[in-house]
């Protein structure tokens, strides 16, 4: 029996898929009650007004709620005086781990924290995906089998992480999600100033975006990587950073370091002679780029 402390995106779909599978789900308790009877309403459950009603009557509570407010909830939630004997309390936090709910394990609770690598921006998509995403796990006390073995009945595909790995962890997510949109958006941006339509620049890289991602996936970083800087053009290279300055000098920036830190994939490729490579990063590091010829030297050999 899970109750949800938190009636939005995650709250409502965790509610869903848990339902889906045949789980009770007692209910909702939310900021807003109008938030808690929706969620009521599309699990087939109860919305709560009093937070002790939903803790008794639920086994597994799911602290499905900003970030922010975890803390301070499992303050309040500790000064209830409630039974708390063989309950399970769970946020879905990505960047907390357990450690914010210390006041309740003071208290003989199981504290977990459970975070799916998920996007809920579109809660149905994310329903439908949820089953084979994988969700990470750490916590600690003594219902930590009984946890798992529910979330194994779901058929939750949990991957079990170390409390000190949650904030790196997170760093990475963050990383992979949303820079991703910052990498494009930016791609788009220069585009845009090249003098394409912004809706033209996006049916420009949609191929590009979607391949590069699947070559990622299938083979690796060092096979997926093409371009100037896997193929030594060192004037290429040049030329986009006068093009770039130009424009935007934060991009020039941005196209600098991570320039810098592709260097260190096509390193591991193995290609380019090491000419070529401290020609690479010497124009990737100075401001006016560096003159040699080096399309010459490769030529010479
Ligand atoms: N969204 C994602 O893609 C995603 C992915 C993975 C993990 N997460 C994590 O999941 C958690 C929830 O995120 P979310 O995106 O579902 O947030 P959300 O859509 O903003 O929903 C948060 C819910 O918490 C309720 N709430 C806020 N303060 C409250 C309080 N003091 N007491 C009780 N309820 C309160 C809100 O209430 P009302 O609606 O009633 O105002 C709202 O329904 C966060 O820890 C987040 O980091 C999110």
């Amino acid at each position: 029996m899970i109750g949800f402390i938190g009636a939005g995106q995650v709250g409502k779909t965790l509610g869903r898929y848990f339902a889906k599978h045949g789980v009770q789900i007692t209910g909702y308790y939310s900021r807003s009650y109008e938030s808690a009877s929706k969620g009521a309403e599309l699990t087939k459950s109860q919305a709560f007004k009093e937070l002790r009603d939903l803790i008794t009557t639920s086994q597994l509570i799911m602290m499905t709620m900003p970030d922010d407010r975890i803390g301070d909830m499992a303050v309040h939630l500790g000064k209830l005086n409630l039974d708390w004997k063989s309950k399970i309390v769970c946020h879905t936090s990505g960047v907390h781990s357990s450690a914010l709910l210390e006041p309740l394990f003071q208290q003989g609770v199981t504290v977990a924290s459970l975070h799916p690598m998920l996007s809920f921006a579109d809660e149905d998509y994310a329903l439908k995906v949820l089953g084979q995403t994988p969700l990470t796990l750490e916590g600690k006390g003594t219902q930590m089998n009984e946890l798992k073995k529910i979330l194994q009945v779901v058929h939750l595909k949990v991957r079990e992480l170390k409390t000190e790995q949650k904030s790196l962890y997170h760093a990475a997510a963050c990383i992979v999600s949303n820079y991703l949109v910052t990498l494009m958006d930016i791609g788009i941006e220069c585009l845009v100033k090249a003098g394409f339509e912004q809706h033209s620049a996006i049916e420009l890289i949609e191929p590009l975006a979607t391949g590069t991602l699947h070559n990622f996936l299938e083979k690796g970083s060092e096979a997926a990587l093409t371009g100037p800087i896997a193929r030594g053009d060192v004037g290429t290279i040049r030329t986009h950073l006068q093009a770039i300055s130009k424009e935007n000098k934060h991009i020039e920036e941005i196209y600098r370091l991570l320039g810098e830190s592709t260097l260190s994939i096509v390193r591991k490729q193995n290609q380019l002679d090491e000419y070529t490579l401290d020609g690479l990063k010497e124009v990737l590091q100075n401001e006016k780029g560096n003159n040699r010829n080096y399309q010459k030297n490769e030529n010479e050999k």
